[in-house]
């Protein structure tokens, strides 16, 4: 070496100590400004830097009989004795299960070679247990185990959380983030709408030979999940929270859907629970207990949902518009659409309407949309100007004093109106192209007949006053999703053009 080369070495050697000289200290940095600062920007980040550094991974293999019995299990060891005795244990009853099942299946094996003389297809017994750590920090320890067993030819997959309180050594019940009980039923419920979604959206993968094949499915499938999401402990037992402050359930495999699914996983955020979790829970995760930000949340999110579901520009859509309403049967019909996944437009009576308030809130609630029938359902084409005034502006204002809804959209009784109407409101006129006439007929069969010869663009008149007609729409939308039509509320069939032409407003393609 020249002494430029050393030259050159020399300075190598020293750019990269200064490298390393900057990583050390941003890194040093870094840990002093997130452990020190209480800015809640960086709190999230620091969040998800669990303090995993007292916490070790203790493994073991077991490997027998030739390789038919096969043992592989984690559990993680930390800075607490009594922690890890807890997690010894718990494992050590995986294993003593494991020893016998494997004991077993082994004799099995051993007496079948004797009788035949040769081997038996299947005689391998694997047990594994993993483990992530959920969430851990000075106070908490959560931890969330994933189980395989496999005995011969059929193979199960468990989740188990376990929870400790980190100073003290003792194991919580998962129960002890939450408030009180109340939160099995409200994980229940949440549980089962996520479930009913993706249960729809299978529904939309298979093909069934008949309709018969299809309600099997449907009633075996609805079966299974109501059983597996009753609201009790042995059901939930498996909650973990992942770094965007979500609970994620895991239902065990078979527990809520055929085994092809295997372990089952759901995700709510955190902030939907706020009302059940309890303060130690709210305060690591920076959650702001409010019933009023909940309800907004929810608001918005279905706002946003409906408007980017669908384009009916791109897709086919349908609207199913019920007039009259709201009656006593409104929130059975309401209960049909949600299973579903449907919204509809409510055209509404007032004085129906102050009857039933938390029908009409539970409708905004729901994402549907709400229009103007009138008061009493006058014949407006019959009505002075005052007549016609009072009779929208009345329902109107008692819209909003209930649910703060602003009805935008209006439809005249008998779908009677004339020109002059159209001086007389902003509203957008809307009629229909579909009419089942089930005021006419109350006969389940012949309106899902009718109604089900909806295509793309139509807008469907039924009247939510009638048994006979809410009887017949679980099957008149079973039979458009058949077609590939999408569900919209009525607005979306229109331009913003459209909406405002001040003129009686049926769906034609184009416009
Ligand atoms: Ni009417």
């Amino acid at each position: 070496m020249n002494k430029k080369q050393k030259n050159i070495a020399l300075l190598a050697v020293f750019i990269i100590f200064v490298i390393g000289l900057v990583f050390v200290i941003r890194f040093f940095n870094l840990n002093n400004f997130s452990d020190d600062n209480g800015d809640s920007s960086l709190s999230h980040s620091y969040k998800a830097e669990t303090k995993y550094d007292n916490i070790k991974v203790f493994t073991n293999e077991e490997i027998k009989n030739d390789k038919r019995s096969l043992l592989h299990i984690a559990y993680p060891v930390t800075e607490s004795e009594s922690v890890n005795n807890s997690l010894k244990s718990f494992t050590q009853e995986f294993i003593n299960e494991y020893e016998e099942v494997s004991k077993t299946q082994e004799k099995n094996y051993q007496d079948y070679l004797v009788l035949n003389g040769e081997e038996a297809v299947s005689s391998v017994t694997e047990y594994t247990q993993h483990f992530d750590i959920s969430f851990a920090n000075d106070k908490y320890l959560l931890i969330v185990f994933h189980r395989y067993r496999f005995t011969g030819g059929t193979g199960s997959d468990d989740a188990i959380s376990l929870l400790f309180n980190r100073e003290t050594g003792q194991e919580l019940p998962l129960s002890s983030l939450f408030v009180d009980d109340s939160y099995l039923e409200i994980l229940s419920e949440k549980s089962r709408d996520l479930l009913n979604k993706k249960m729809l959206e299978n529904l939309k993968l298979v093909s069934f030979q008949n309709k018969k094949a299809k309600d099997d499915w449907l009633e075996m499938t609805v079966e299974h999940v109501l059983s597996g999401t009753e609201a009790t402990k042995e059901n939930f037992d498996s909650l973990s929270i992942s770094n965007d402050n979500e609970l994620i359930i895991s239902f065990d495999k078979y527990q809520v859907g055929p085994g092809s699914d295997g372990v089952v996983e759901l995700k709510m955020p955190l902030e939907e629970l706020s009302q059940v979790l309890a303060p130690d829970v709210l305060e690591i995760f920076d959650i702001e207990k409010s019933k009023k930000k909940d309800k907004e949340e929810k608001k918005d999110k279905i706002n946003s949902a409906d408007i980017t579901a669908v384009d009916c520009a791109k897709e086919k859509c349908v609207a199913l518009t019920f007039d009259d309403g709201p009656s006593v049967y409104t929130d059975e019909l309401l209960d049909i659409l949600k299973e579903n996944n449907v919204k509809a437009s409510f055209f509404i009576l007032g004085k129906s309407a102050k009857i039933q308030p938390d029908t009409i809130s539970r409708i905004v609630r729901e994402g549907h949309v709400l229009g103007n029938h009138t008061w009493n359902h006058k014949n407006l084409s019959k009505l002075g100007d005052d007549g016609v005034e009072q009779q929208l502006s009345d329902t109107d204002d008692l819209i909003k004093e209930i649910s703060g809804y602003e009805m935008t959209l209006l439809r005249p009784p008998y779908g009677a109106y004339n020109e002059e109407l159209f001086g007389k409101t902003d509203k957008a006129v809307i009629l229909w192209n579909v009419d089942p006439e089930d005021w006419k007929d109350r006969d389940t069969e012949l309106v899902t007949e009718r109604m089900s010869l909806a295509e793309a663009g139509s807008i469907i008149l039924a009247h939510d006053i009638y048994p006979s007609t809410i009887a017949a729409i679980p099957e008149v939308i079973y039979n458009l999703k058949q077609k590939d039509l999408k569900f919209v509320t009525v607005d979306k069939l229109f331009s913003e053009e459209a909406l405002n032409s001040n003129k009686a407003l049926r769906y034609q393609q184009g416009l």
